[in-house]
């Protein structure tokens, strides 16, 4: 497929399959179960419908929002994901370029084959953001909070939905490359990615079950905003803001953690409820078009994410790709902004989106 053909995140995936390796594109495309919440994230999209208002003045549109008090170009940002050296040679390095090239931020993941010193580096006009595990020995955390805020991350995100780390055997053991995690370990392990022996050192190093106290110890020790991704539950919404939590990230890790959850774009109205206007909310799972993102505005979200598209534009041409991924995203919600008479983000209100069921449909 060659780039001037590609006009969709659909075809983004497209390429993605035929590019990537087997074994990339299906850990990359897995499933927790039967994968029923992943298909429901894509399909609860289509169940709510938009009621345009017309005639209103939409020559000139703005798509930029303000996230955690950063201004970016669009409301959509890239979630943190695994291993993008799998998808291509300059890893996160390209994908934080890519979204800086939009002026959008991007959450660099723990398991991020490249250090968050050398992508900050890399993109130096980015919003960076930086999603840290939770590890055993606080002085450690200290340390992994203090790198972040010297290299100019400017929020750290908790992901709280994936308190089990995959079983040995569960990724293939041997790869062109070898694989590191320098935002994990100060020193690597002795053994192989994907061996038990690997999981062992992991175990010791990083807490697998971490509790409303991490969270609270995390809050109370850094300057920088604390988001929690992986939020379903209005309760514990208003858990993470009672304890000083400035972002409610709305997600079920895209069906790879607990099948059987319902889709995000379902659960957010209830979020953004909880929340009462006390922290800023957001949403990843099923983003694939630019009317999907105008729906989740609708319904409350500052901004969304995108996890498996960004990593399809990664595989297709790197950094090139990432922005490609994102430039069709902003330029379909810019046309749909016009056509629902929106002229800019504020003027997305909820009476712009209603359900499929209040049509008895
Ligand atoms: C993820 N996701 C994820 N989330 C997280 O908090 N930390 C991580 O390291 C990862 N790693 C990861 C790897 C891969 C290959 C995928 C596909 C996803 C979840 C990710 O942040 C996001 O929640 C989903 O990908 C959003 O769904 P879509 O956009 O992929 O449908």
């Amino acid at each position: 497929m060659s780039v001037a053909t590609l006009t969709s995140i659909a075809d983004f995936e497209k390429s993605a399959q035929e590019k990537l390796l087997d074994y990339v594109w299906s850990y990359y495309s897995k499933t927790a179960g039967t994968g029923q919440t992943y298909q429901d994230n894509l399909e609860a999209f289509r169940r709510y419908r938009l009621i345009p208002r017309n005639l209103r003045d939409v020559s000139i549109r703005d798509t930029s929002v303000t996230v955690l008090g950063t201004k970016l170009d669009i409301p959509v940002a890239i979630a943190p994901t695994a291993i993008h050296r799998f998808a291509h040679p300059d890893a996160e390095l390209a994908t934080a370029k890519g979204a800086a090239a939009m002026n959008t931020g991007m959450v660099l993941s723990s398991w991020s084959t490249r250090s968050l010193e050398e992508v900050a580096e890399a993109a130096p006009g980015g919003v960076h953001w930086f999603y840290m595990l939770f590890f055993n020995d606080r002085g450690y955390v200290k340390r992994q909070l203090e790198r972040a805020e010297r290299a100019g991350y400017s929020a750290i995100f908790l992901t709280i939905d994936q308190p089990l780390f995959p079983k040995p055997g569960a990724s293939p053991r041997s790869y062109p490359f070898t694989v590191r995690f320098p935002n994990i370990f100060e020193t690597d392990p002795p053994h192989a990615f994907g061996t038990a022996e690997y999981r062992q050192s992991l175990l010791e190093l990083v807490k697998e079950y971490a509790t409303w106290e991490d969270v609270e110890w995390v809050v109370a020790n850094t300057r920088l905003p604390v988001v929690l991704k992986g939020v379903l539950s209005g309760e514990d919404a208003k858990m993470a803001v009672d304890r000083g939590v400035k972002g409610i990230y709305v997600s079920n890790h895209g069906g790879r953690e607990l099948d059987g959850v319902p889709a995000t774009i379902d659960v957010l109205p209830h979020i953004v409820r909880a929340v009462d206007g006390k922290a800023e909310v957001y949403l990843d799972g099923g983003v694939r078009t630019g009317t999907d993102v105008l729906k989740a505005l609708a319904l409350g979200a500052r901004c969304v994410f995108i996890g498996r598209p960004a990593l399809w534009g990664l595989a297709h041409n790197g950094a090139e790709g990432v922005q490609q991924v994102l430039q069709i995203l902003t330029e379909e919600l810019s046309q749909a902004m016009a056509r629902a008479g929106c002229a800019k983000i504020s003027d997305i209100q909820p009476s712009l989106v209603v359900h499929q069921s209040c049509y008895g449909i």
